[in-house]
């Protein structure tokens, strides 16, 4: 145990180094305008992200190590490299480099209040028996998010069999959907968490492991990573009674939110819920869903 603890913190950290930037003595290659055009295009038209102008350096800095990597010398021939790589996986690194990860435990806490408080015991006043809820974490990050919504509700429902309740979680980026997965965090991580839920849902690591927590089976074991691109079909068979979409649709225009939140509003379960982030709103945009209270809505 104690030693796939310290492969898997190993492994995290070069995740974490190998994550952005360009380096220590690198030279960087210039970009010009037509080619941060060329790309930010490309990914607007497979993520939906909007990179505007301001980004520019950002992009340059994140890409410089995948030219170097691929000895290329300028940033058109890394563009037309991700066009004709029919495998997918040069498309999957630039959208890994380019996305915003930015999440925390317990972050934007009135929505946890809610969920806890309010939510939670609705809805396990409806089930009669053991609860079949399915929890949609759209846009999850490194994990941060859907390990929040299990601790709640394994916090709220103590007493009831969670057998029939899954948390799904995705993203479109690889790299942290593995560290979402590994659900291993430095220390500071966890700092807006009570002492209480540290000790409950997380796993200290000791001697050479200091500084960083794992995340307890009894929370792991209720969610499940894997790769979504929210611009595309989404595959589920069945609906979900709550959908947490917060923070991803900031970086979308207008009308890609207003698809994406019908196609919410298709997979939810009458009477299911959105939560969006705080600095978003459906205000906008037409939509079906009504409004509960700032950024929850309802089916
Ligand atoms: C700022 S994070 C928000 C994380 C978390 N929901 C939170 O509020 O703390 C936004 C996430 O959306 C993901 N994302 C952006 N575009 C996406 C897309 N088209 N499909 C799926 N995920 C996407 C990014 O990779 C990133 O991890």
């Amino acid at each position: 145990m104690v030693a796939t603890f310290a492969k898997e913190k190993a492994r995290q950290v070069r995740g974490v180094q190998g994550g952005g930037g360009s380096g220590l003595g690198m030279a960087m290659p210039e970009i010009t305008d037509a080619e941060f055009n060329q790309l930010s295009q490309l990914v607007y038209q497979h993520a939906g992200i909007h990179l505007p102008p301001q980004k520019k350096e950002l992009v340059r800095s994140r890409l410089t190590k995948f030219l170097r990597n691929r000895k290329l010398t300028s940033f058109h021939d890394y563009y037309q490299m991700v066009l004709e790589d029919t495998t997918g996986l040069e498309l999957v690194g630039l959208l890994d480099a380019v996305s915003t990860n930015m999440t925390a435990f317990w972050r934007e806490p009135k929505h946890f209040e809610f969920l806890g408080q309010e939510l939670l015991p609705v809805m396990r006043q409806k089930c009669k028996r053991t609860p079949q809820w399915r929890f949609w974490s759209a846009g999850c990050s490194s994990g941060e998010e859907p390990y929040t919504i299990a601790m709640v509700l394994l916090n709220a429902i103590p007493d009831k069999d969670m057998s029939g309740v899954k948390i799904y979680a995705s993203d479109i980026n690889t790299q942290v959907l593995n560290q979402a997965q590994r659900g291993i965090y430095p220390l500071s991580r966890v700092e807006p968490l009570s002492p209480e839920w540290r000790r409950r849902y997380f796993q200290k690591g000791v001697n050479q492991f200091e500084g960083y927590v794992r995340v307890k089976p009894v929370v792991k074991q209720l969610v499940e990573f894997f790769r979504l691109n929210l611009m595309e079909p989404f595959p589920f068979k069945e609906d979900f009674d709550v959908i947490f979409c917060r923070n991803v649709m900031i970086y979308f225009e207008k009308s890609t939110q207003t698809e994406l939140v019908r196609k919410f509003h298709h997979c939810l379960k009458p009477g299911g819920y959105l939560f969006i982030g705080h600095s978003e709103s459906l205000c906008n945009i037409s939509h079906q869903f009504a409004y509960v209270k700032p950024t929850i809505y309802r089916k």
